[in-house]
């Protein structure tokens, strides 16, 4: 019977894996979304797509319970609000070990690779806030690891933004002045720990804070003139930004340092170069030069280990940086691909396997009541819609601009609604909304249904018994 058992498991999984994605290629998998895919239909998906590593922000339990016995490469996640306890007190790290990596690291639970300790803690943006405590919080995390006897295997990282180095050329990459002395110890505490250095690049974020920045190098299709950077001709901005990093690791004594790719993609809503067909030139660039494992001019001939961003678009993101935030997904909010792409990077015209089992709510739309008498309200009620659900299609460079102000209307009031999950109160706006079952949908503005999900679900009384029957069969599982 045992026997049995494990022949249909194995069965199962070489019929999981039986698209494979290039070598290497892991995929970010974050949840900032009103109505987040369920996590067994997110992880069917990286099966069903050959994608084998996987990085979250955190280790929720719903997506560790989702990824136990997966054989998915996982990379959790310690948020930077969690800095600081990390940081105070190594009881705090060890505890945050136990109950977040030792619980599930068993035979048949998760295969938990790495500890992301904070995300970019040093963006400019954060005025410093993690400056003093990301170092402290690295060391105890990976101590704590080390003691638990796991940290041959698990180590921990610090996902950083590539804004900690900068140069003129590559070969001149040294860290940022203000930093440069706690980036040192940071590579050194990596260095005598085996862990690996892991940046997030985005050639997107190059053509958007710089609007003479020459688009074709953000590509890898040429069409741009080269940097010379003393012989070596850069094509592109993505093996720059690399070997700028490998240039700034040398100048501090480690050059050989693996480097991780925590992040890279390309947006398609809320800018005027967030387009589809942009990110899907992008990806089919990447994705090829990635399964010829060409590597870079500083690294050549060598793969490079990369999570792309991200999995869906997020609807509850902060849109500080700016609206295309929440349009990063290779697959839109419900799981559907939005373009080709070919993850084995062989440049086929092919379309990623979609979620399964995703539940739509009713094909319900609210809209503006256009024979509503008193409109005075109107833009009132259109930015209360637009505080809390996303109106980002509408913007300058987007897919739903250039509506007329009914237009513009029914869009946000019909996100409130889905965001809402369709609740009757949410198509009201003091009687300028109605709902109704005509797809407002044109040819260039989806007005979009949203999903059953499994985060609407738990707010349902019954969810507290589901969990706990999770938690049950995990702790047998161990
Ligand atoms: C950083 O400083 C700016 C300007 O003083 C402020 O607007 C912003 O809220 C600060 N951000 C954080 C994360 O403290
Ligand atoms: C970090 O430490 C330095 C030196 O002790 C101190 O001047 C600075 O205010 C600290 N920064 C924060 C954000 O706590
Ligand atoms: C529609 O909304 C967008 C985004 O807020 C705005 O730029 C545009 O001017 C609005 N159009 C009308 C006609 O109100
Ligand atoms: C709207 O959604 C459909 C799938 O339902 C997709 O094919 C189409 O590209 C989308 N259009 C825009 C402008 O996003």
């Amino acid at each position: 019977m045992a026997r049995l058992v494990v022949v249909i498991v194995a069965v199962a999984m070489a019929a999981w894996w039986a698209v494979a994605a290039v070598e290497g290629l892991g995929i970010n998998w974050g949840t900032q979304a009103t109505h987040p895919l369920p996590p067994k239909a997110v992880v069917q998906l990286l099966k069903d797509n050959g994608i084998a590593k996987v990085k979250l922000f955190d280790t929720d339990f719903a997506a560790m319970s989702a990824l136990a016995g997966s054989g998915v490469e996982v990379m959790v996640a310690i948020p930077n609000k969690d800095l600081a306890t990390m940081a105070s007190d190594y009881g705090n790290a060890k505890d945050w070990v136990k109950k977040n990596v030792k619980r599930f690291d068993f035979d048949g639970g998760v295969t938990i690779k790495y500890v992301a300790v904070g995300n970019e803690p040093f963006l400019k943006a954060y005025n410093g806030s993690f400056i003093n405590i990301t170092l402290p919080a690295l060391q105890n995390v990976q101590n704590a690891l080390n003691d638990a006897g796991i940290g041959d295997r698990i180590k921990a990282t610090v996902p950083l933004n590539a804004d900690v180095y900068e140069s003129t050329v590559p070969s001149a990459g040294r860290f940022r002045p203000e930093i440069a002395g706690l980036m040192t110890d940071i590579v050194k505490f990596l260095a005598k720990n085996n862990a690996p250095f892991t940046v997030n690049i985005y050639p997107f974020l190059s053509l958007y804070l710089d609007e003479h920045f020459p688009i074709n190098f953000a590509f890898f299709d040429g069409g741009s003139t080269p940097v010379n950077d003393g012989g070596i001709m850069y094509t592109n901005v993505f093996d720059a930004n690399f070997d700028t990093l490998v240039a700034a690791l040398k100048a501090v004594g480690h050059g050989d340092m693996p480097i991780i790719v925590g992040e890279v993609g390309w947006p398609t809503d809320g800018d005027k170069n967030a387009r589809v067909d942009l990110a899907q030139r992008f990806y089919a660039g990447l994705l090829k030069r990635l399964a010829a494992n060409v590597g870079t001019p500083a690294r050549p001939n060598q793969y490079i280990e990369m999570y792309l961003f991200g999995l869906v678009d997020e609807d509850m993101k902060s849109v500080a940086p700016g609206s295309f935030e929440r349009h990063w997904g290779v697959l839109r909010y419900d799981g559907q691909p939005k373009f080709a792409m070919d993850l084995a990077g062989q440049g086929r015209n092919t379309m990623l396997v979609p979620a399964k089992g995703i539940e739509y709510l009713p094909k319900t739309w609210c809209v503006i009541n256009t024979n509503a008498k008193d409109v005075s309200k109107l833009g009132d009620n259109i930015n209360f819609a637009c505080t809390y659900a996303d109106c980002t299609p509408l913007g300058f460079g987007s897919s739903c601009n250039g509506m007329d102000t009914n237009g513009n209307a029914s869009y946000a009031f019909n996100a409130y609604f889905q965001a809402q999950s369709q609740k009757e109160e949410a198509c009201n706006f003091q009687g300028l909304a109605v709902p109704t079952e005509t797809d407002p949908t044109t040819a260039q503005c989806n007005f979009t249904i949203q999903i059953k999900s499994s985060a609407a679900a738990a707010a349902a009384p019954v969810a507290a018994g589901v969990v706990v029957a999770a938690l049950a069969q995990l702790l047998l599982l161990w």
